[in-house]
């Protein structure tokens, strides 16, 4: 199996569009459980039915879900060539269900990477967020609006969507969140001398480079 990386950040820090990015520029797979989530809340699982409420206010979903979740998608064919896990794992809980499930494959993790924000900001950069309904492209009113307005670059489509949990209220839920249960994460990955640290405040395209670059250092 290829690089096993980790995206590690707040609301916003940019995990989903670096992911995206990473998937092009190094062939990896994005490993979203947000995106997992709502795949299942759409799709009317049963799991789905239990996630819908609690991501619509912000707070974490249960790990036995996110789990059972993320471990039917890590058993497909195309993981083989190396993940990029982006919101997971959220929990210590999760962490060591990680590292137990990467253990028996004879694997471990590459690395975490921390993109560090600025809470406020993060609050902005939801806010403004928007998606193409067809093939998932992220833009945003303000930082990333496609070269015409209301067509997407990657797919052509003009349908756009907007998350029901990128509100300012439900942000600052979600950011308390990941201060409660997942920031302690970036000790328990330094602790085990895989984690990465990297200033995520700056225009998406200079985080890609310098993103790429310890991509580089550590899966080369
Ligand atoms: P999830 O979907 O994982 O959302 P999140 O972690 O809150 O992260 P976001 O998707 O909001 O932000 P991002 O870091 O990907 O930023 P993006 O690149 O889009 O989780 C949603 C919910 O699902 C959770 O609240 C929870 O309920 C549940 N869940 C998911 N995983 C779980 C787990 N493991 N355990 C339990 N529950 C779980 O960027 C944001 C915007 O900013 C975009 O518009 C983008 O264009 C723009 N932007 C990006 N980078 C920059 C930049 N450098 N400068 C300016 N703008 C930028």
């Amino acid at each position: 199996m290829g690089p096993v990386l980790i995206l590690l950040g707040p609301p916003g820090a940019g995990k989903g569009t670096q992911a995206r990015m990473l998937e092009e520029d190094f062939g990896l797979v994005q490993l979203s459980t947000g995106d997992l989530l709502r795949a299942a809340v759409a799709a009317g699982t049963d799991a789905g039915k239990q996630a819908k409420a609690v991501m619509e206010a912000g707070q974490l979903v249960s790990d036995d879900i996110v789990l059972a979740i993320l471990k039917d998608r890590m058993v497909q064919p195309d993981v083989a060539k190396g993940v990029i896990l982006d919101g997971f794992p959220r929990t210590a809980v999760q962490a060591e269900a990680l590292d137990e499930l990467l253990a028996d494959a004879g694997q471990k993790i590459t690395a975490a990477i921390s993109l560090e924000v600025d809470d406020e900001a993060m609050v902005a950069r939801v806010s403004g967020r928007y998606t193409c309904a067809g093939c998932g492209e992220g833009y945003h009113d303000e930082f990333k609006q496609p070269a015409k307005a209301g067509v997407c670059d990657k797919c052509g489509g003009t349908a756009m969507k907007r998350r029901a949990d990128d509100n300012a209220e439900t942000v600052r839920e979600r950011l308390t969140a990941y201060h409660d249960q997942t920031a302690p994460l970036i000790t328990y990955y330094d602790d085990k001398g895989v984690l990465e640290r990297l200033d995520a405040m700056g225009p998406i395209a200079d985080i890609r480079q310098a993103l790429g670059a310890i991509v580089q250092g550590v899966a080369a």
